[in-house]
């Protein structure tokens, strides 16, 4: 029997910070807002005139992963990709990777639940790697949520809490019963679908159907977020998937070494910290310098955390996310 074992890590995110003052002089809000209610002091969006691309982020992500585990782009069977603002519309990022990299022609499968698809992703990889199936997984999340927000006034309640970036892993068979990832639990409540969505365009509003109707207030093609009902269905889902975690494995709040949670808004990092008696050690935020990157977060978060040496080995590391669908995730991985 295989376990799966995170041997390679790396982020990439795209240079040009924009603060909560830059985005002041877009539209009515103010850093004192921003900061209160989400934490966020600055985030990166990609310039347009850059090559930055959901495929390209995470490409740059990927090979530091790779290199990290001391692997070539040939040695990786198999590609895993998370992302809501893929390239194109199909096909999704995913083979752009295999082409990036140069990998041989392995399967490339695009992961779509969001916030928690880097969780989804490596559940799939971990299945993957412990059946012997595939060696090295790639597990990527990449956002380029800022090309498609609107900046006005109008758009405000969800434009100044999303980033742009990329993280990924590369997950690798080991035959070390007491290393890696110990379980990964996923759920999903469909009725809530329309409380976090970007509904067009696509199959149930057509490109042509917004042309001919051409209505100025037609705002269904920028992601729309009910914040309070999600606030507080997240807080809930994070605490259960988190204990359900620790739970499986005999374990409590007080053996996690790192929570590395989505980075949705600080105030629920927070909540849920507080909820869990967790020291600030226990729990990595970075929310402040990103905002919310969706799939991206995580691997960015993790990435950082073990660049800043907050992940050594033997730690217990729990990763958990919650987003639209709604979906929910968790992780737990001794390193
Ligand atoms: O990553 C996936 C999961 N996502 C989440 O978990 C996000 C969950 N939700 C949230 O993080 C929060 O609900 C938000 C940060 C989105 C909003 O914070 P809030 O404390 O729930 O604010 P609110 O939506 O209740 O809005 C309060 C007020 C409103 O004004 P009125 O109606 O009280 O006059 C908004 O119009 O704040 C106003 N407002 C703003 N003001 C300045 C909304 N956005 C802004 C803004 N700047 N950017």
């Amino acid at each position: 029997m295989y376990t799966s074992q995170i041997t390679g890590i790396g982020h990439y995110v795209p240079e040009n910070v924009v603060t909560n003052n830059d985005l002041a002089s877009m539209m009515e809000t103010t850093d004192e807002w921003i900061q209160e209610r989400t934490g966020i002091q600055e985030r990166r969006w990609v310039d347009p005139k850059t090559d930055d691309m959901p495929s390209t982020m995470g490409t740059k992500a990927a090979l530091k992963a790779i290199e990290n585990a001391g692997l070539t782009p040939e040695d990786i069977d198999f590609i895993i990709f998370a992302t809501l603002s893929p390239d194109y519309y199909f096909p999704g990022p995913g083979v752009q990777v295999q082409e990036l990299l140069g990998i041989r022609e392995v399967g490339a499968l695009d992961v779509r639940n969001q916030c928690s698809g880097f969780v989804y992703g490596l559940s799939v990889a971990d299945q993957f790697v412990k059946t012997g199936m595939y060696k090295h997984v790639l597990v990527i999340g990449s956002e380029y949520h800022s090309g498609g927000l609107d900046k006005t006034t109008r758009g405000r309640g969800i434009t100044v809490i999303f980033g742009d970036g990329a993280g990924a892993v590369v997950l690798s068979r080991s035959e070390n019963p007491k290393k890696g990832i110990l379980s990964t639990h996923l759920h999903s409540e469909g009725k809530h679908a329309r409380e976090l969505a970007l509904i067009s365009p696509a199959t149930c509003h057509w490109v042509d159907e917004i042309i001919e109707k051409n209505d100025p207030e037609d705002t269904s093609y920028y992601p729309y977020m009910n914040g309070n009902y999600v606030f507080k269905h997240a807080v809930t889902r994070f605490e259960e998937v988190i204990t359900e975690a620790l739970n499986t494995n005999g374990l409590s709040a007080s053996d996690i070494s790192l929570l590395v949670p989505h980075q949705a808004n600080l105030r629920i990092s927070q909540f849920i910290q507080r909820k869990m008696r967790l020291s600030d050690n226990q729990v990595y935020n970075n929310i402040m310098r990103y905002g919310n990157t969706t799939a991206a977060s995580i691997p960015i978060a993790m990435s950082e955390a073990w660049m800043e040496g907050k992940i050594k080995e033997g730690d217990l590391v729990c990763l958990a996310a919650f987003g639209s669908g709604f979906t929910w995730a968790s992780a737990l991985i001794r390193w």
